[in-house]
């Protein structure tokens, strides 16, 4: 479309609603300087390309400072025009594609398969969304479970690399030796056993994104060689005397402590550095128990048409039962119990007896489990059953079973004790030592 003037411009603009706009400087009423901030008001996602015959440094300064894409002097040549036309094209589709993301994350809580809403974990995501269309490289801290690959993915997504497949490296998964030629590959009769030129992962890469994942693991002979890849940006297969250079966007993902295997000479601090010119990190569950309900439905809507269950949901004490439970293994360990309640519940309401408790051989467990879900009655009933049990399997163990022994032991006559085993179903012979 074409206007006369910036206010007819605007006008047209307003209803069209165009991708990408071009315009001079010098016009009737309003100059293309105008046109450009009132256009960034309206949608800054709308790209500008300015041009004029009167090209002054100053003016072209301030066009892009006020966030013109591109600036061109009259005369000019059309090819250049329609080059800077196509790379703004491609700008606003991103920038509405992430805007579109942003507002579905607003409304529904969900992220390129990352679900939540809680403040925590959106400040992740914007970070996410504001790096994924640059080179930088990105790494990605969070406990085990805390959505790290779907970070990494959602990263790439929102790239302008996303038209290509994203390459994963399992870092641990691989030998030293083997990670060294996975990674840069190698040429025939490079060595014994190489019948054939290899391609390595990161050329599979060029062009797209790679990720390294567990990166921490990686031994010091192939760091060394991966921060050169960054420096230099090329990689030298095996038996291959020249380089080849490289375009490969580097993320990486690590749940340990770098800083703690740098001080332990485990992990080089230049590459440390390299990598983590952005960091983001990936919050624990227990720092988001507001996104608790929200993840938790997540999963049973997912495996309820799964396993054609449809009509299965929470009890609403569950949801606060969730929501209290620790969860070390952070939103994998969450869809792992989701996953199993909804197969194992018979009914169509999934209580919290049916959420299955942590493993009791965890010493940082909470002495008393959250129990607000229960009446105070019933809570005190189940955490005198919890504390009786305990004791008295723990005695009846001492004495290797020896009822006696143990009463002696509790400060208890023969038949209290007796009695307490029988209403907890303990049984004196599950306590004696194994015969030889
Ligand atoms: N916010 C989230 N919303 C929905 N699903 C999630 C979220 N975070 C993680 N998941 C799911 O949890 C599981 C683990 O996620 P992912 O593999 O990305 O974690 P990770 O941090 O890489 O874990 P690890 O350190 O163990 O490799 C996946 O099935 C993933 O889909
Ligand atoms: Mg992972």
């Amino acid at each position: 479309m074409t206007a006369p003037s910036g206010r007819k411009a605007l006008s047209i603009l307003k209803d069209w609603h165009p991708d990408v706009v071009l315009t001079d400087i010098k016009m009737p009423d309003i100059d293309g300087l105008t046109l450009l901030k009132e256009v960034k008001e309206f949608d800054p996602t709308i790209s500008v390309i300015i041009m004029t015959g009167y090209a002054t440094i100053e003016f072209a300064v301030r066009a892009l400072k006020d966030g013109a894409y591109d600036f061109f002097e009259k005369p000019f040549e059309i090819k250049k025009i329609t080059h800077a036309v196509s790379h703004c094209l491609e700008r606003t589709r991103l920038l509405r594609e992430n805007q579109r993301l942003h507002q579905k994350l607003k409304n529904h809580g969900e992220f390129h398969g990352l679900i939540g809403k809680s403040e925590k974990l959106a400040q992740a995501l914007d970070l996410i969304s504001r790096v994924a269309d640059t080179d930088v490289t990105v790494l990605i801290r969070g406990e085990s479970g805390t959505g790290k690959e779907l970070a990494a993915q959602a990263l790439h997504a929102m790239s302008s690399r996303a038209p290509h497949r994203m390459i994963t490296v399992n870092c641990p998964a691989l030998p030293e030796q083997i990670l060294e030629s996975e990674l840069f590959g190698y040429m025939k009769g490079a060595f014994t056993g190489a019948t054939r030129n290899k391609q390595g992962l990161f050329l599979a890469a060029n062009g797209s994104t790679i990720l390294l994942d567990e990166i921490a693991d990686i031994p010091i002979s192939v760091q060394t060689k991966l921060l050169r890849v960054l420096q230099e940006k090329e990689i030298r297969p095996l038996g291959q005397n020249q380089s080849i250079k490289i375009d490969v966007r580097v993320i990486a993902s690590t749940n340990q402590d770098l800083e703690t295997k740098i001080e332990k000479g485990l992990f080089r601090e230049d590459l440390f550095y390299r990598l983590n010119v952005v960091t983001i990190e990936m919050p624990a569950l227990r720092e988001i128990p507001e996104d608790i309900p929200l993840i938790a439905q997540h999963f049973l809507n997912l495996y309820a048409a799964e396993y054609g269950r449809e009509r299965m949901s929470f009890a609403k004490e569950t949801l606060s039962h969730l929501i209290n439970r620790q969860w070390k293994g952070n939103v994998r360990e969450l869809q792992n119990v989701i996953k199993r309640s909804v197969l194992l519940t018979t009914g169509s309401t999934i209580f919290p007896r049916d959420i299955p408790s942590k493993h009791t051989d965890d010493n940082n467990c909470r002495l008393i489990p959250s129990m607000s879900h229960l009446s105070y009655k019933e809570a005190k009933q189940e955490i005198l059953s919890i504390f009786s049990k305990t004791y008295i399997s723990e005695a009846l163990k001492a004495c290797n079973g020896n009822v006696t022994a143990a009463a002696t032991r509790c400060g208890l006559e023969r038949q209290a004790l007796q009695r307490l085993m029988r209403r907890y179903g303990l049984r004196s012979v599950d306590f004696r030592y194994p015969k030889e």
